[in-house]
Formats: structure tokens, sequence, C-alpha cells
């Protein structure tokens, strides 16, 4: 029969495979990749951001950190910070890609939505000394990344990728660390794109009440919520840190209600991430002052 012929079967087995291979591979290019995929708000690297992202390829951070937030609800959940999942369009700048195929530390596509700090404060005390921060990290120091910056290709770089650039943002990048560049990159990565800011519960309107005035029923989970998502920034006693201190704030509780729900400077928002209930047990305990607890 036919399967005892060996070159029978070669050619039949190849043309298989290619039938498999036309359909999956070759024939969605008709339909991806077009102007329907591109947006609006996405833009080219400035060349700091680009000498940034040259220097977390010299590093190798993709080899720990992936950057695309995958569909499934699980991964927009946990690395979206208030975007959707990742989109073909918000890569057309990246040469090359840096999706990455490993999760060693959490994906980073979206990782300037977490970290809006213009300064980049946290992202600097965390390149440096990662274990300062997040105790149980097994990311390296990247201390060494405060030497200067070495631009003698910036402008090369820049034409070659047929980027917009100017004077001034070339003139900018002189005097610069590698620090402050791969800062500036971490901050882009996925703000691009226009967030919606959470539902309009978290809007302030004038009839917003903390319905847990006392703090009895509600401090352990509200301790753990603030030890999970705030003291990072905030210290662990909400003493300060990167973030103001949080004992006794003077704030209305609509008012700090509104601030960690939408964000504000520096701080990121958790309107997406924490529902209403949750926000008010951090009101509640914010309100606490130095020797109430
Ligand atoms: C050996 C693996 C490894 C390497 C290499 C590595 N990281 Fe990480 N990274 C991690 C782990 C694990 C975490 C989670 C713990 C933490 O936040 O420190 C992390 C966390 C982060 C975070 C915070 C993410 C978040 O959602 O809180 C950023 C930003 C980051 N890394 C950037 C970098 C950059 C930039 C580089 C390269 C200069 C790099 N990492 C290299 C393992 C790594
Ligand atoms: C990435 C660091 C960071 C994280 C994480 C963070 N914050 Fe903040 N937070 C800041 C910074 C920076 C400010 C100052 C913002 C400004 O006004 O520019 C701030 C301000 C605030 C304020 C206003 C304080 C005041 O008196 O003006 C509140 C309230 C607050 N944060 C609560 C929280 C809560 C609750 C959490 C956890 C759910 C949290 N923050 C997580 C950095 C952070």
């Amino acid at each position: 029969m036919l399967e005892k012929n060996p070159v029978i079967f070669i050619i039949l087995a190849f043309l298989v495979i290619m039938v498999g291979t036309t359909v999956t591979m070759i024939v969605p290019f008709k339909w991806i990749n077009g102007p329907g995929d591109l947006i609006a708000g996405v833009k080219p690297y400035t060349p700091l951001q680009q000498e940034g992202r040259d220097i977390y390829m010299r590093e190798g951070c993709n080899n720990c950190h992936s950057q695309t937030v995958r569909t499934l609800a699980a991964d927009v959940e946990r690395y979206g910070y208030g975007g959707t999942y990742s989109k073909s369009g918000e890569f057309v700048y990246d040469r090359p890609f840096l999706w990455g195929s490993r999760r060693t530390g959490p994906d980073l596509a979206h990782i300037g939505l977490k970290f809006p700090d213009p300064m980049g404060a946290w992202h600097r005390k965390h390149l440096e000394n990662p274990q300062s921060v997040v105790p149980a990290s097994n990311m390296p120091s990247y201390a060494f990344l405060n030497q200067p910056l070495d631009t003698t290709y910036t402008e090369r770089k820049m034409k070659l990728l047929k980027f917009p650039y100017t004077q001034g943002d070339l003139d900018e990048v002189k005097g610069k660390t590698e620090m402050d560049a791969i800062v500036a990159y971490m901050r882009k990565l996925g703000t691009d794109i226009p967030i919606k800011k959470a539902e309009a519960a978290t809007q302030p309107t004038g009839n917003l009440k903390n319905p847990y005035s006392d703090l009895k029923g509600v401090k352990a989970e509200a301790l753990s919520l603030f030890a999970k998502d705030c003291a990072v920034c905030h210290g662990e006693n909400r003493q300060g840190n990167i973030g103001p201190s949080l004992r006794g704030s003077a704030k209305s509780d609509a008012e700090l209600f509104a601030i960690i729900s939408n964000g504000r400077g520096g701080m990121p928002s958790f309107g997406s991430s924490l529902d209403e209930q949750k926000i008010w047990k951090m009101v509640t305990l914010i309100k606490l002052g130095k020797h109430d607890d």
C-alpha cells in the first residue's frame, strides 16, 4: 500500500504539512497587521527611551520578563494595570520584539501604568536594590547602571529606526545615566494607550460615604491589603517612604477614596484592582493616627 512506499509517503506527508502551515501561518497575513491594527496613541521611542530599551536588551532583562499581556482574563487582571490585553499595534515600533517566553519576574508590557511616578523613584530604588522594596525578590541588583550613558550612537540609532527626533531630544540625552534611560523606558511601557478609568462609582460625587466608620471589623483585612499593595511605597507601618505618610490623614474620606481609586502624580490608581469595599477599608485604616494602633 501507499505507506509502504517511502518516496510517496514523504511527498504526501510534506503536502499535508504544507497545507497546515499555509492555512495557519501564511493565509492570516491577509488580514492581520493591516491599517485596522494601528493604534493612533502609540508613539515611537524618544532617544532616551530607545537607549533604555537597548540597555534592557544588553542586560538581558527579557530573559526574566515578558512583555505581552495575554488575552486570558487572569493575565489582564494581573498585568493589565487598568489597560487591557496587548494588541499587535502596541508593538509597531519595537525592533526587535521583546515579548519574551519566560516569566521569572512579572510581565512588564504595562509597567508604566503600575508605577506612574514621573521621577521613577520606585524604579530607581528597585533596580538599585530589588530586595529593599520586595524582600523576597530574586532579581539581581542593577546599581551599576548609575554610570554615564554612552550617547555616541544615539543619533545613528534614531535614523536607522526612522524614529523622529530633534536636536533638543539629543541634547537631553547628554549627561544622563544608564539608569535614567532604563527608567524612562520602563515609564513609557503601556502608557500610550489611554486606559478607561474605573467606573463612575470611583468618581467622587457629593454623596460618597464610608460604610466602615469603625476599624474593628475590617482591620485585619485592611492591614493585609496595605501590606500587599501599598507598603512598598508608603512604608510597612504607613510611616511614608516613596509616598507620604498615611497616618491620621486630615483629608476627607471621599478625597482619600478618590486618590486611591484614580491615582494622582506618582500614586498609581487602584480603582480597577481593588473593589469599592476594599478601598473604603483602606480609607478607614489611613484615617487612624499614630497612637491609635
Ligand atoms: C533573574 C531574573 C530577573 C532579571 C534578569 C531581571 N528581573 Fe526584574 N524582576 C524579577 C523578579 C523575580 C521580579 C519580582 C520581584 C520584584 O519585584 O523584585 C522582578 C520585578 C521587576 C519589576 C517590577 C515589576 C512589578 O510588576 O512590580 C521591574 C520594573 C523589573 N523587574 C525590571 C527589570 C529590569 C529593567 C531588568 C534588567 C535591567 C530586570 N528586571 C531583570 C526577576 C528578574
Ligand atoms: C508606586 C508607589 C505607590 C504605591 C504602590 C501606592 N502609593 Fe499612595 N502615593 C504614592 C505617591 C508618590 C503619592 C503622592 C502623590 C502626589 O500627591 O503626588 C501617594 C499618595 C497617596 C495618598 C494621598 C496622601 C496625601 O495625604 O496626600 C493616599 C491616600 C495614598 N497614596 C494611598 C495609597 C494606598 C491605600 C495604596 C495601596 C492600595 C497606595 N497608596 C499605594 C505612591 C504609591
